[in-house]
């Protein structure tokens, strides 16, 4: 399974694993450099199906950190092209990248707010801030929010120019549209908040735009929480019924995470402790979903897939580890997989 290719759109991954969005504060102005050509390029040379490009700003308030990367202009996007132009030529990984708004936790650096002569008035759908000893964040106006769908558009627009084959929309974590999905962040009594329907609209929206921009080369990916661990909140059944209505809005898959949006909630934590959660949604839903959280082994991710719970496995921190896991992998399972033609020697 791990080898077996898979089609979303017209989109072939070579086998299911995928490099997981991660941020890496790193970038001046929004803009990739040298570092993220090395970090994206070398897991291409490392066999891995899918790479997703970190949380990336479809705004600068839309960043985390002053260092998180951006795609709100051309020269941001110009930057990015040169990363997928090397994996599209050195391998024969696909490349994605994860558009991102932060919301109420932006302007922050190592988790702290920082003042906003240093960052900036973060915006969200009502007057709550992530932890209480936070600015209140400005609650965006209707007219203003539909501009948040517009910066969205915009960057959907220019990462399908710079080559991307995969968009994945950051809807989990607690960020900008997480905290519209959740009622406990989003207590706004117009079109946006309230209902189910009210507080799914902006990410549906969102969804619908970007479409706009896409064929059929580039698959759509969504990335939820499939629950913040809050009494009251946003849960796994909400979580199955929004992913049947991205499936009929074209989204190919629906990244399962969790957690994120409440402050001190715990997770529980134990090797693939999100998998039930992409699970239940692959099976009541009926659409494909990603797997992520604490897979480290080959044979853990495999029987993953062997058992249905996923169509793709996500891996973070064990990439970062081993940026080389796909194709060490492939020899452990006696399979198949991309190796540069430069390193054939060293080929088990
Ligand atoms: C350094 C780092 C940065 C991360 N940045 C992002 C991000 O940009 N977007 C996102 O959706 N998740 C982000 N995550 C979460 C990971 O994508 C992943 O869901 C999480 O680490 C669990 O997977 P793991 O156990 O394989 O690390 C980040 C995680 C790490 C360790």
């Amino acid at each position: 399974m791990l080898y077996t290719p898979i089609r979303f759109r017209n989109v072939e991954l070579k086998n299911r694993w995928v490099m997981s969005p991660m941020c890496m504060y790193s970038a001046e102005n929004g803009l990739a450099n040298d570092f993220h050509f090395v970090h994206y390029g070398s897991r291409s040379q490392g066999g891995t199906g899918l790479i997703i490009v970190e949380a990336t700003g479809v705004e600068p308030r839309g960043r985390i950190t002053n260092h998180c990367m951006g795609i709100w202009n051309e020269e941001q996007a110009g930057k990015l092209q040169k990363i997928v132009e090397f994996v599209h030529q050195n391998s024969e990984s696909k490349i994605g990248i994860q558009l991102a708004h932060a919301g109420r936790k932006g302007s922050t650096w190592n988790n702290i707010q920082i003042p906003v002569e240093e960052g900036w008035e973060t915006v969200a759908p009502s007057p709550i801030p992530y932890h209480p000893t936070e600015r209140i964040p400005h609650v965006l106006t209707v007219e203003e929010v539909k501009e948040q769908v517009r910066n969205f558009k915009e960057a959907a627009k220019k990462a399908v120019k710079a080559g991307f084959d995969v968009i994945e929309i950051h809807a989990a974590h607690g960020y900008l549209v997480h905290q519209f999905l959740s009622p406990l962040s989003n207590i706004r009594t117009d079109d946006y908040g309230g209902s189910f329907e009210n507080r799914i609209r902006f990410l549906i929206e969102i969804v619908d735009a970007v479409n706009e921009e896409l064929n059929e080369n580039i698959a759509l990916f969504v990335r939820i929480s499939g629950t913040e661990y809050a009494e009251n909140g946003w849960e796994i059944d909400e979580s199955v019924e929004l992913a049947k209505i991205l499936k009929q809005h074209a989204v190919d898959l629906i990244d399962m995470s969790s957690g994120g949006n409440i402050h001190g909630m715990k997770i529980p934590l134990f090797d693939g402790y999100q998998v039930p959660l992409a699970s239940q949604v692959r099976n009541e839903a009926e659409i494909k979903t990603g797997a992520v959280g604490l897979i480290k082994k080959v044979s853990h991710a495999e029987d993953i897939l062997q058992k249905g719970d996923a169509d793709l496995i996500f891996i973070a921190r064990e990439i970062l580890r081993n940026p080389y896991i796909a194709v060490q992998g492939s020899f452990e399972m006696k399979e198949d997989c991309f190796f540069p033609h430069q390193y054939l020697r060293a080929k088990i």
